[in-house]
């Protein structure tokens, strides 16, 4: 005999249930379940990819740090990977609504305002980082913003992310540790830091 579900709970033995998770009642609508999905899609793909092509970008502007990635790959891949996205942001800003009152720094905020969160002027703000311009993959530490500040909305695939990125870059490292990049095409955009195509050579 089945168990019985909890109350509003979606059964889901052995076959998957076509329905929504559902919790404490309260389930996605469709159309917040397609909005969700379409978030995922271009969060999860315009980011990474964006992030690699920088990568390959850097990497060719500076030598002695793809040198000193490839002389200890293993150790060194967790900071280049930091250093990228801290370096490249490939989400430039978010823009947000206060929830309540709000001071800082001499400026008063009030309930409904609306900010914008310059994630890539922070990631070089020189009372963080020493030398904020200078692509080191050896910077730490590395406190970016890169994928957010702290709180509820930081991002959901940072550490999707993070393992994409620390992928790629050791298959090419050990595969075409001497690729090299050429001129990117460029998004225009200023939300993402975007690159469209971006040829390779090896
Ligand atoms: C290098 C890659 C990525 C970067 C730089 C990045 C950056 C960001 C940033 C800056 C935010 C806003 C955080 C905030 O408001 O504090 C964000 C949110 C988000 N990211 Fe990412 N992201 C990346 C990859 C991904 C991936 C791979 C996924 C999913 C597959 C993803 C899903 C999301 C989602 C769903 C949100 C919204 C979270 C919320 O508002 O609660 N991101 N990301």
């Amino acid at each position: 005999m089945a168990a019985a579900s909890p109350p509003g709970r979606v059964r889901s033995r052995g076959r998957r249930s076509a329905r929504p998770a559902n919790i404490d009642g309260e389930q996605l609508t469709s159309a917040e379940l397609a909005s969700f999905f379409i978030l995922l899609v271009v969060a999860g793909n315009e980011t990474t990819r964006t992030a690699l092509s920088h990568a390959l970008m850097l990497l060719t502007e500076y030598p002695d740090q793809r040198a000193l990635l490839l002389a200890d790959l293993e150790n060194r891949i967790e900071g280049a990977v930091e250093e990228i996205v801290r370096y490249a942001s490939p989400v430039v800003f978010m823009r947000r609504t206060l929830t309540h009152d709000y001071a800082t720094k001499g400026q008063d905020y009030r309930e409904g305002d609306k900010v914008v969160l310059y994630y890539y002027s922070a990631n070089r703000d020189e009372t963080v980082f020493a030398d904020p311009g200078r692509f080191d993959i050896t910077r730490s530490p590395n406190p970016h913003v890169g994928f957010g500040g702290p709180g509820p909305h930081y991002c959901l695939g940072a550490h999707l992310a993070r393992r994409e990125l620390t992928v790629m870059l050791r298959e090419l490292m050990t595969r075409v540790p001497d690729i090299t990049a050429g001129e990117p095409d460029r998004l225009l955009s200023s939300f993402i830091n975007g690159i469209k195509r971006l040829p390779c050579q090896f």
